[in-house]
């Protein structure tokens, strides 16, 4: 009895601990502890609630991720409708907007205004009931959205629980508004990701964040960094705060994450250069914005402006040009990438877009410039989404005469081997793999996505290689501090720690490695899984195309790549170097799955169960060495069905695999 008080209590702690840090993390930005002591605390609970399942809490740090997949959303009435804002480009629509404020309060009482950066996200709306999340929801018609509670739960700059000031009671209920984001960071790894994977990229960040919070399964918006920017509150009463300024300060205070560049302003004329100042400083910011939110301060004042068709009079979205500009194309020209892909990029007259110069830009490949008729010596429009690399919309002018339609070279620019363009797919490749293009492009990835070497950049790379330094993965290993600083620019310490930051490298688990070799079709979900079901390289180099469709996700095509990489002599030399020079081409003790008496069997659950949820289940049987998988194979040792089993139970039914109940269940894990 008093060890379960006892761990009670505990747990109450470590949760209001990783709430404390989280929000010190991710809304703040100032963390008092370190990554480590943040993981030891929440592996204390999760070890805590794995003991006592009594001890889970819905709003446990822990339940931030995990949650299982639904089939579709449940569709909200929203508290208070989501209104929108009607947009203003010019300083003297704005002014003729004060001056209809001011006519239609019919007083000489002053106006405040608050403006704060428009972020280019998804709208929500979250929901607090006596200081604890309750729901979350999408925009959607502005009267209903979609209840997407748990994937909000995954992103750490959402409070689950209100931070509040010692002996204050919660509001009953409380609606807070705010616009989920992905940081420009976060989208580009996204993408780069998407693109190894052989996946669409997304076109910009809004449409990621958007599509991030709308995934059927939660643990897919866990793996994306989202933020939230809170800027208003919906249904509330009785709060103390008399106007927006204040509120967003009384949130603020309460651990909601808002703009630090929220500012209140005297005049309109004061909001107009803080419009005109933001359009050149917004390239500095993690995140898009179009614009910036003008609000009537007073919540007073706004009551009495009311709305118009669901658009507040007191309030108006300052928005800019798009972020596009045109600019005469110089040059088309071709970079060869690490799987020997040619990729037609665009020299241009330098530009300025929205702040940034521009002077080069991506073409995708042949057909795309062919089809946007896009030639050198144009004038073409380059638009910039979300800070990454420029693209070419289009020309604008008719062709000057003598212009020619873009034609891939036939030859390797950098190797002169005859270039291919392989049936079905939209890029040209130099199909030599000695292409120095390749070993280039390969340590470039290396250092950057793969193994992430702090310090050691793509910049670096092209030094060390272009000086005939480095020019394979295991020469990067055998670089000397003396070698590097005889490169200009590189003093003593700096290359040390360069060095340092090599050697630092050999501790990366085994999945980045892989990743990392720059093996076709393997990008960051396929090098995970194919690194947690062989366990070395040895095993995997040795498995055949048939073993490896085994590997969750992996189909017949990527299974034969792989093989068919392995069974070279010159990759399988590289993997030995690599080993030898203490690179790791294991799976380290720490990252393998527990051991215990269901090791080696993989279930697989369907339907409800009534004595379990699908994750304590899950967890259940994790706990004990199984695997738990998300569909039926050959490899299944059992399928649990619940109430319901649907497609999964006639699939194991058809393929032989046999099926479980409950009561088996409950036998397998011990009674
Ligand atoms: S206040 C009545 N503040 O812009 C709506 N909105 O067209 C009041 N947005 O979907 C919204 N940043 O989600 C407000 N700082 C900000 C904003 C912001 C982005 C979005 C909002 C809404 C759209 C309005």
């Amino acid at each position: 009895m008093s060890s379960t008080t006892s761990s009670e209590q505990r747990a109450a702690e470590l949760r209001r601990l990783l709430d404390y840090h989280l929000y010190r993390y991710h809304v703040l930005d100032e963390p008092e502890i370190s990554d480590g002591e943040y993981d030891a605390l929440f592996d204390e609970l999760v070890a805590l609630e794995e003991a006592d399942p009594e001890l889970v809490d819905p709003d446990s740090p822990t339940r931030r991720v995990g949650a299982t997949p639904s089939d579709r959303f449940q569709k909200v009435e929203h508290l208070s409708p989501m209104g929108s804002l009607e947009k203003v480009t010019t300083d003297e629509a704005l002014a003729k907007w004060a001056e209809d404020v001011r006519k239609r309060l019919d007083s000489d009482e002053p106006v405040v205004f608050v403006t704060e950066p428009k972020i280019d996200g998804s709208a929500v709306s979250l929901v607090y009931e006596e200081g604890v999340f309750v729901r979350g929801a999408t925009r959607g018609d502005g009267r209903r959205g979609e209840d997407v509670s748990v994937n909000l739960k995954t992103i750490r700059a959402i409070s689950l629980r209100m931070q509040l000031p010692p002996g204050e009671r919660p509001p009953p209920v409380l609606e807070v508004r705010g616009e989920v984001y992905l940081p420009l960071s976060g989208f580009r790894k996204l993408n780069e990701r998407l693109v190894a994977e052989g996946k669409k990229v997304a076109p910009n960040p809004r449409n990621a964040a958007a599509g991030s919070l709308r995934q059927l399964d939660p643990r897919v918006t866990g793996s994306r960094p989202l933020a939230i920017w809170v800027h208003g509150m919906g249904h509330h009463r009785g709060l103390p705060a008399t106007g927006h300024w204040n509120a967003l300060e009384w949130l603020r205070e309460r651990g909601f994450r808002t703009n630090p560049h929220a500012a209140r302003h005297e005049t309109i004329e004061s909001v107009a250069s803080a419009c005109h100042l933001w359009e050149t400083r917004r390239a500095e910011l993690d995140y898009e914005i179009d614009g910036l939110v003008v609000k009537v301060d007073s919540f007073d004042q706004q009551r009495r402006l009311g709305a118009l068709h669901e658009r507040p009079r007191w309030a108006r979205a300052f928005k800019w040009a798009p972020m596009s500009a045109e600019t005469p194309l110089l040059a088309i020209n071709i970079r060869v990438g690490r799987t020997g892909a040619l990729n037609p990029w665009a020299s241009l007259e330098p530009v300025e877009v929205g702040g940034v110069t521009v002077s080069t830009a991506t073409l995708h490949n042949e057909e795309d410039i062919n089809r946007k008729d896009i030639r050198v010596g144009d004038v073409v429009r380059v638009q910039r989404a979300g800070d990454v690399i420029p693209q070419v919309v289009g020309p604008v002018l008719p062709h000057a005469p003598g212009t020619s339609p873009f034609r891939m070279p036939a030859r390797c620019p950098l190797c002169d081997a005859e270039v291919v363009k392989p049936e079905g797919e939209a890029m040209h490749r130099c199909p030599n793999r000695a292409c120095p293009s390749r070993g280039l492009e390969t340590l470039i990835h290396w250092v950057g996505g793969a193994l992430d070497i702090e310090g050691v950049g793509e910049q670096l790379v092209r030094r060390l290689w272009s000086e005939g330094l480095v020019r394979s993965l295991p020469g990067l290993y055998r670089l000397t501090t003396a070698q590097l600083e005889e490169l200009q620019g590189y003093g003593t310490i700096s290359a040390a720690k360069a060095i340092e930051s090599i050697e630092r490298s050999k501790e990366q688990p085994f999945r980045r490695v892989l990743l990392g070799l720059n093996i076709p079709q393997v990008g960051w979900v396929t090098a995970a899984a194919l690194a947690s079901h062989f366990g070395t390289a040895e095993r995997l180099a040795a498995a055949s195309p048939e073993e490896i469709q085994e590997v969750d996700g992996v189909g017949p095509d990527r299974a034969e790549a792989i093989a068919e990489w392995f069974s070279d002599d010159e990759n399988r030399g590289l993997v030995e170097e690599l080993r030898s020079l203490g690179l790791r081409l294991e799976v380290g003790e720490e990252e393998r799955p527990k051991e215990g008496p269901l090791t080696g069997r993989t279930y697989v659950l369907t339907g409800t169960l009534e004595g379990y949820t699908r994750e304590d289940a899950r967890a259940a049987l994790e706990a004990l060495g199984a695997k738990v998988a998300d569909s039926v194979s050959r490899k299944t040792t059992g399928l649990i069905a619940g109430e319901g089993g649907g497609s999964k139970l006639s699939k194991a039914q058809k393929a032989g695999v046999p099926v479980l109940g409950e009561a088996e269940l409950r036998a397998l894990l011990g009674g």
